[in-house]
């Protein structure tokens, strides 16, 4: 149930299902988008709430901790950057409500000027945060056409795969549109499908024990999603500007907010599925797909890189270069200088791999047969190779296309199966290319395929040869990455990377080791913790009775359902009243008196070959435990 009050304030009763022991901290999610008059930013959304705990969040009330997250950009880049895609997320977690609510007053100015969408946990509107002087204030004016919320949209919620409680978890769900009621098992199977191939044998596989993934189906009036900037008649209003396939946008940001906000700890990260079989999508707030079977996953798993890991890109032509894959420079230690392949000798820098990119453009053009589309551009004519890297869509056979290079064909042949679905291509050459003018030109054959086939984008880098720039995989180093405006920053691998290679199934060992942390900064190691009673021989000194402390942990290392191939492990100790208990080491049951009031603390670490650093101690929990009653009443 929810209740709807006028001037936006959305208050809702949310019942936290099985919760852990230990105290849940609240968190404000602010959303802001540049003002279109002002130099300020305006509050487009905000969000109060109790949430799961933060291992980086200390207990004391005068403190709390926040983070930022600029707006990530879309897989392949080049995108029109809308005030939508310039929106910032900022995240504060405290325990003190107070301090949470001063801050949304900071950020977004005095409530009787907030016309924003206002989400907020039920138990949160007490006294202690002035809530009813700002619903007072909030209860008069009403709100614009447009912007009012009906409902949180009907959802039909389905497990896809699950792991342990959600108040323990990092939970992942797909919410439908452009689904109707007969295309509701569609729904299911392509969430189904994308759940499965993200977590099966690659990409996020090692830490699946820490997620669970979720369908949340809400019918619509009509099938597939919108085109030409109108959306159709579904819950979420997804559309694409044009026919062409790139970016597909979102019209009722406020009912995906309260469909995600309403699901409470089962909804950490929001997806946006469009009922459409080809490529498209969006990162940020909401991580936005379609069931494209050449695409659906790529884009999924790289927009997920950019919101749980919070990375920028890794491809070239982007704007934002942040997180664990990505350096100014090598002035100081890389953020990955515990997988660098060669370390540096002490007070010298790792090496810069040999490369330019001499050319760089995301056209996103129609192609068509009376003119073909080209593109010249310089080579310093210094390196020893290059690939030209582009990616099409609309181009099903190889005769409705010559891509050619300096004159000569370069003998493109689309992917397999891949229809007008969009898809990446590298061509490889392995000799310099010579100074001076070069031209890459893409010559439409089939007049059929007007108004379909599409350039998306097209790159030309050169390399120096195997001594300067190791393009090995599995090599880590320092390798230069070319923004928008060609200025570099560095990146951990040539192509091993989703986030570059979109194409790629996997992170690097930088990003997969964000990835655990970021996981594990929000999960406890330990789901819970029971005691039982044991009959004792009768020779037992303290009675009849003994107890048995349990420990439950998350399902990884000799736990795990299914094995992996990175080594882990957990270590476990034990101790009463402060003293370590040594026998009990790595045990996950303990055998102890049954007497009343006397605490047992335990201790897990995990290890993975995957984490290398853990600065924050985010791989290890630590509990207490009391016993209050006896066995024998
Ligand atoms: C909670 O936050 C408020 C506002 O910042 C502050 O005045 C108060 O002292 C904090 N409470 C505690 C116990 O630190
Ligand atoms: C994962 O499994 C699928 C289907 O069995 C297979 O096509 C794919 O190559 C596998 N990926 C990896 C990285 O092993
Ligand atoms: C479908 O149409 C009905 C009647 O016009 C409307 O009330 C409802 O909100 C629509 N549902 C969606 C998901 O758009
Ligand atoms: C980027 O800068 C490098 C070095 O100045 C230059 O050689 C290259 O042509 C530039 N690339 C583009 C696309 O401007
Ligand atoms: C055909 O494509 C070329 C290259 O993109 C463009 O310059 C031209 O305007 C297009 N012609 C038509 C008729 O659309
Ligand atoms: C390139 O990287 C591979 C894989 O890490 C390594 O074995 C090889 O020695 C490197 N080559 C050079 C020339 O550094
Ligand atoms: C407990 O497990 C850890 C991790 O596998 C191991 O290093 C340690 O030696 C074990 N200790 C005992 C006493 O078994």
């Amino acid at each position: 149930m929810f209740l709807w009050l006028t001037g936006f304030l959305l208050v809702f009763l949310l019942r936290q299902a099985d919760a852990l022991s230990g105290q849940r901290p609240y968190e404000l999610v602010v959303y802001t988008s540049p003002h279109p008059s002002s130099r300020l930013r305006s509050c487009v959304s905000l969000y109060f709430r109790e949430t799961q705990p933060h291992k980086g969040l200390p207990l004391d009330l005068g403190a709390y901790i926040s983070h930022r997250l600029p707006s990530p950009l879309s897989p392949g880049g080049g995108y029109p950057r809308d005030p939508a895609s310039q929106s910032e997320i900022t995240k504060y977690l405290s325990f003190n409500k107070t301090l949470l609510w001063s801050k949304a007053l900071d950020v977004c100015g005095h409530p009787s000027t907030w016309s924003q969408s206002i989400f907020l946990d039920e138990n949160l509107v007490d006294d202690n945060i002035d809530l009813a002087k700002t619903q007072q204030v909030l209860t008069s004016p009403v709100p614009p056409s447009g912007s009012v919320i009906d409902r949180v949209p009907s959802l039909d919620i389905v497990p896809l795969i699950l792991s342990g409680p959600s108040a323990n978890r990092v939970d992942l769900v797909f919410f439908s549109d452009g689904y109707t009621l007969e295309e509701r098992q569609k729904f299911m199977e392509d969430a189904q499908r994308l759940a499965d191939d993200i977590s099966s044998n690659h990409t996020f596989n090692t830490v699946k024990p820490l997620l669970n993934f979720w369908a949340a189906f809400t019918p619509s009036n009509e099938s597939g999603i919108g085109t030409g900037g109108k959306p159709k008649d579904t819950p979420f209003g997804l559309y694409r500007d044009g026919t062409e396939l790139r970016g597909v946008y979102y019209s009722k940001p406020d009912q995906a907010r309260a469909a995600c906000f309403s699901m409470g700890d089962k909804c950490n990260y929001p997806i946006l599925m469009g009922n459409d079989p080809l490529y498209g999508g969006l990162g940020g707030e909401f991580t936005v797909i379609t069931p494209s079977l050449a695409n659906g996953a790529l884009v999924l798993r790289h927009e997920l890189g950019h919101s749980i890991i919070e990375v920028g890109e890794e491809y070239d032509g982007g704007f934002a270069y942040f997180g664990p894959n990505a350096a100014p420079d090598v002035s100081a230690p890389l953020p990955w200088q515990q997988w660098l392949t060669y370390p540096p000798a002490p007070n010298s820098s790792p090496r810069i791999e040999r490369s330019v990119m001499p050319l760089q453009n995301y056209a996103w053009t129609l192609l068509n047969t009376s003119s073909p589309w080209s593109i010249e551009f310089d080579s310093s004519g210094l390196y020893s190779r290059y690939v030209v890297r582009f990616s099409l869509s609309g181009v099903p056979e190889k005769e409705a296309l010559d891509v050619e290079f300096d004159g000569g064909n370069l003998g493109w042949t689309p992917r397999k199966d891949i229809g007008v679905d969009r898809w990446h291509y590298d061509i490889r050459l392995n000799e310099p290319l010579p100074e001076g003018i070069h031209e890459v030109k893409f010559a439409l054959k089939d007049k059929a395929l007007e108004g379909t086939a599409q350039l998306c984008s097209v790159e030309i880098m050169e390399f120096g040869d195997e001594t300067q720039f190791n393009a090995t995989s599995g090599y880590y180093g320092a390798f230069p990455t070319f923004s928008e405006k060609n200025e570099t920053t560095i990146r951990p691998t040539n192509e091993d990377c989703l986030m570059r290679q979109v194409t790629t199934p996997n992170f690097c060992k930088a990003c997969l080791e964000g990835l655990w942390l970021s996981l594990l900064s929000r999960v406890n190691l330990i789901d819970e913790i029971h005691a039982g009673c044991i009959k004792a021989p009768e020779s037992s000194s303290s009675g009849a009775w003994r107890r048995t402390i349990n420990l439950k942990l998350v399902p990884l290392a000799e736990y795990r359902d299914e094995t992996v191939d990175a080594k882990e492990s957990y270590h476990i100790t034990w101790s009463r009243a402060g003293k370590v208990l040594d026998q009990y080491t790595n045990k996950t049951t303990i055998l102890v008196d049954d007497e009343v009031g006397v605490t047992y603390s335990t201790s897990v670490r995990f290890a993975t070959e995957e984490v290398r650093v853990d600065e924050h101690g985010y791989l290890q929990s630590a509990q207490d435990f009391t016993l209050v009653s006896k066995c024998d009443v």
